[in-house]
């Protein structure tokens, strides 16, 4: 395998990363952009092999002044996997989120995400599992809260 590089990107390369990974990431609006957000990309060569991307999730009441980081897409081309390629992009997101002033950071798997849910174990989140009620298949989905302090 050649050097991963990583790579904040910009709405203009939504299209072709979607060319690899799927429509999914323009029909949920998976990327995010302006302030607070990151989108971060794992290229090998000039070829995208791993995305994440977060934005700034506000708390309910009485916190409702507060936001965290919160890990909306996180995918790892299925030949790349198993090579740290995650972990490098996850600890790029919780170094920019520290140094870009949250104290938090956060996300959630369906309980499904076999790969997901150790990962997030190992690389040191909180687990607390948790239904939750996803809009786009009107259903109440099992799966894990997961969060690190930052
Ligand atoms: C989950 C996913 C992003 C992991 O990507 P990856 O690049 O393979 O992960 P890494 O190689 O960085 O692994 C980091 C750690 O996670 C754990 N891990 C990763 N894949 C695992 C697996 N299949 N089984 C058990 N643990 C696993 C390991 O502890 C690993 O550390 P190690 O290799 O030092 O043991 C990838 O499997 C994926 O895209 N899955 C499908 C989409 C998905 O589930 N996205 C998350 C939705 S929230």
């Amino acid at each position: 395998m050649s050097e991963i590089t990583y790579k904040v990107i910009n709405n203009n390369e939504v299209a072709k990363i979607a060319e690899i990974f799927g429509d999914y990431i323009i029909q949920f609006n998976c990327f995010h952009f302006g302030e607070g957000c990151l989108s971060l990309v794992a290229y090998d060569n000039d070829v995208p092999v791993g995305i994440i991307s977060t934005y700034p999730l506000g708390y309910p009441r009485p916190l409702e002044h507060l936001k965290d980081a919160y890990i909306d897409v996180l995918e790892v081309d299925e030949r790349y996997r198993k090579q740290g390629i995650a972990r490098g992009m996850i600890t790029r997101t919780e170094k920019w989120a520290k140094d870009n002033g949250y104290r938090q950071i956060r996300s959630w798997s369906s309980e499904d995400k076999n790969e997901a849910i150790p990962m997030w174990y190992a690389l040191d989140y909180c687990m607390c599992p948790a239904k939750i009620w996803v809009e786009w298949c009107e259903k109440i989905v099992d799966g894990f809260y997961v969060a690190k302090k930052l």
